[in-house]
């Protein structure tokens, strides 16, 4: 290849392609959107085309796919994916995206999975893992701390090391180290001030040498800000076009010097072995003629979007008090219609708007899919409000009284369900939501509508949490996110027991915004965001600041019962069948961001038993959470999520669960050390069906070696104290001092608070500054290479007098 060769690979023939080389026979390939179905421009590829795309499955989105908590299940949706991007000649589908729900309010919040980095990642590895399956590329994005779309070009997200470490790169390592992506995007905002498009620590140092990183980079739409730092930073390819002028900068730079040319082939070499492990599955796919199974794609997707579906509430109604949901079909006639209420219900939101907006190859309302289920004389509908999309919909021209009127008529005395939920505008890539409210005029209508109602059942949509403060007035509610192409069958499904819902909450449903800390700095000004409030988004941050909430992570109803029972820990290694109980661990010292084996290494795993104990099958989410009880070095969170699996069990049949706890998931990012530390003492491993609803709490003894502080020049005393090597030193050294300062308690309590610096500075010390510095370099030179190099920030040795 020539260096002019090279350089035209790293960046797009058009919106689409990349460039071929014919001379070498490496073909063009497409790539193209994502995450929840294929967006392939269906006209001219050289600009860009929202709205114009060949039909497509449009799956459940990233909302409700999270809801799930069953890789397995979303493994499908992935080779579905994969399935139809190699039927339509595409060698890469742009999605997963695995960025946090940082805030309810994010635009974007309906292409990510979770507000939790655990359950982003193992369902985020269960699309890529399907899709490559296929024989075609998945691309991870955005890639680092994109959580909001406000300036998402320019924005400086500021996030400490620690929340970088436990929250919002978790997910994408797991991914990457699990299932290797073939390919990733960068985002387009600043991380700590470096552009992710230029940023050579999060794309070579974090990416490639700590988790091992071997597909392409590839930059999100226009995120390049400088091409040659870029490159040199591990960005391998431009996407879209450049129209040439970036390649010639990247020959220049080679030509110059600036640029070593190693660099530009390993780029090269990336996406050449990209495009070719693609062509087999192209090839594969052209000869059998480019077909899929629309009918099967869109049965699965009206599968998950009924898995996904959050049943929030089902309280009794009637005189058997028997729980509202599920609706028996049987009892719905022309005398007695059940009453469907909510413009949702005939103009369905079912996807999110911006880049992922596919054309799907069909599209089921849940209008259809009860009067499919019911007959059309045992279904009565009525708009009941207005949404701008519908404009022009019979009774959409009625003001906001009539149409309210006719609905509370509909239902009066009726079984009502209603859709409600966030209007198509409120929810979109490129901007964030201001509040989360859904329109006054739907809030309004459920509550006149529950007045008259026999059952008040009532269905959110909408990709992201929203106020739920009205939810008084329904006596079964669930969340049904955007539920894809066949979501309003889905909802028919799930109101009428055709299938159980069995979603549960991957994000937090606060009971107000001000609940969450990240809000105090949520978008930012000026093109910079402060992430203040650390590793404290969604339960984290609640739990920590015991708020109440609408509805808690993790949490999700069916329409049967579960129990759990005969939980125990045991060590790794036990075998047989005796319930031996394991309270204490040893766990290790600071363990390297690029040791997996050491980070992976198991120390207890919890058994449970879970029991069906109603009536029909159904499936629950068995949820593993650790936090520490003891005091602790630094801010906590009460719990997190370690571990989760679904079971699917007949009615009266129980299964064991087994998940395992490894050095990682006690451990937190300890920023003096770069490493992960588990901290000795007590902790809690609660297992249950929610963050909030842990029925097992078992105490858990750790035993740890203490992180070793390097000593510094402004070292506390009594951290000099504390210290294994310097203490008896110090010991020695301030010997009389040390005698007068503890003969009263707070005067040493007092000075060993400061820093031994500036305290040898003082008259009367046994110390002076130069002996000071003479005792510094014996303790580090016994210390060996567990010290810190440098001198802290209050590292000035003062003069004595
Ligand atoms: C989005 C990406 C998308 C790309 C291509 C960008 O604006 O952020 O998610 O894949 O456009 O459409």
């Amino acid at each position: 290849m020539t260096l002019e060769e090279k350089a035209s690979l790293t960046s797009g023939d058009d919106f689409w392609h990349l460039k071929a080389i014919e001379r070498l026979g490496i073909p063009r390939i497409m790539v193209t959107d994502g995450p929840h179905g294929l967006r392939k421009q269906a006209t001219a590829t050289d600009r860009p085309g929202l709205g114009d795309s060949v039909p497509a499955t449009c799956f459940p989105t990233a909302a409700t796919l999270g809801s799930t908590w069953d890789p397995e299940l979303i493994g499908a949706v992935g080779r579905a994916l994969g399935a139809e991007t190699a039927a339509n000649g595409v060698a890469v589908i742009l999605g997963p995206g695995v960025n946090m729900k940082r805030s309810p309010l994010c635009g974007r919040n309906f292409e990510y999975l979770a507000e939790d980095p655990l359950l982003a990642g193992r369902i985020g590895a269960a699309l890529v893992a399907g899709i490559q399956a296929q024989g075609v590329g998945a691309c991870l994005k955005h890639y680092a701390v994109n959580n909001q779309e406000t300036d998402r070009m320019r924005v400086d997200a500021r996030v400490s090391p620690r929340a970088l470490r436990e929250i919002y790169l978790p997910a994408f390592e797991h991914i990457v180290r699990a299932v290797q992506p073939w390919s990733l995007m960068c985002s387009y905002n600043r991380v700590n001030g470096i552009h992710a498009s230029e940023d050579p620590w999060l794309l070579s140092t974090v990416l490639r040498q700590e988790w091992g990183f071997e597909g392409v980079v590839v930059s999100d739409w226009g995120a390049v800000n400088e091409r040659v730092p870029g490159l040199a930073a591990g960005l391998d390819l431009e996407m879209p076009a450049s129209g040439g002028r970036t390649d010639a900068r990247i020959v220049e730079a080679v030509r110059e010097g600036r640029l070593a040319e190693a660099v530009l082939d390993t780029a090269a070499e990336r996406i050449t072995t990209l495009i070719l492990r693609t062509a087999a599955a192209l090839e594969s796919a052209r000869a059998a003629g480019g077909g899929y199974d629309a009918r099967a794609h869109h049965a699965l997707a009206r599968r998950v979007a009924a898995e996904g579906t959050v049943l929030l509430k089902n309280e009794p109604v009637g005189p058997t008090a028997t729980p509202a949901l599920p609706l028996a079909a049987g009892s719905f006639t022309a005398e007695h219609p059940l009453a469907l209420i909510g413009e949702f219900a005939r103009t369905p939101r079912y996807q999110g708007a911006g880049s992922s907006v596919i054309t799907p190859t069909r599209l089921d309302t849940a209008l259809e899919g009860f009067i499919q289920a019911l007959g059309e004389d045992a279904v009565a509908f009525a708009p009941g409000y207005h949404l701008a999309e519908a404009a022009g919909k019979e009774g959409q021209e009625l003001s906001a009284q009539v149409l309210r009127a006719n609905a509370v008529e509909t239902a009066r005395g009726a079984t009502a369900v209603l859709l409600v939920g966030l209007p198509q505008i409120d929810e979109s890539e490129g901007y964030d939501r201001s509040h989360m409210a859904i329109p006054t005029e739907q809030v309004e209508l459920v509550r006149a509508v529950s007045q008259v109602a026999a059952a008040t059942i009532v269905i959110v949509v909408g990709g992201s949490a929203v106020d739920l403060s009205w939810d008084g007035a329904a006596d079964a509610l669930a969340i049904a996110w955007l539920g894809g192409q066949a979501g309003g069958s889905a909802i028919a499904d799930v109101v009428l027991g055709a299938q159980a819902p069995s979603g549960h909450l991957a994000e937090t449903l606060p009971r107000r915004l001000a609940d969450l800390p990240a809000q105090l700095n949520f978008p930012g000004h000026d093109s910079v965001v402060d992430y203040g409030e650390g590793v404290f988004i969604g339960y984290r941050a609640v739990d920590a600041m015991e708020r109440k909430v609408a509805y808690p992570f993790g949490h999700g109803l069916t329409y049967t019962d579960f129990t759990l029972s005969g939980v125990h820990m045991r060590h790794v290694g036990d075998t047989g069948e005796d319930t031996a109980e394991v309270r204490a661990v040893r766990a290790r010292g600071p363990v390297s961001a690029a040791d997996a084996e050491g980070q992976a290494r198991v120390l207890a795993t919890v058994r449970a038993t879970v029991t069906n104990t109603g009536q029909r099958p159904g499936a629950q989410v068995v949820q593993v959470y650790v936090g520490r009880t003891g005091a602790s070095a630094i801010q906590r969170a009460p719990r997190e999520l370690r571990g989760f699996t679904k079971v699917r069990l007949e009615a009266g049949r129980s299964t064991g669960v087994e998940l395992a706890l490894t050095q990682r998931d006690l451990s937190f990012w300890d920023e003096p050390s770069q490493a992960w530390v588990v901290e000795a003492g007590r902790y809690e491993v609660s297992v249950g069906f929610s963050s909030r609803d842990l029925p097992a709490v078992l105490p858990l003894e750790v035993q740890a070696p203490a992180p070793v502080r390097g000593l510094r020049l402004d070292s506390t005393l009594g951290e000099w104290l504390g210290h294994p090597v310097g203490g008896p030193l110090m010991e020695q050294a301030l010997a009389g001092t040390l005698a007068r300062l503890r003969q009263d308690r707070t005067t040493f309590e007092m000075m060993s608070a400061m820093p031994a610096n500036r305290l040898v500075a003082m008259p009367g010390m046994d110390l002076d500054p130069p002996a000071y510095r003479a005792l510094l370099d014996r303790a580090r030179a016994q210390e060996g290479p567990a010290v810190e190099p440098g001198d802290g920030p209050g590292g000035a040795l003062p003069p004595r007098d």
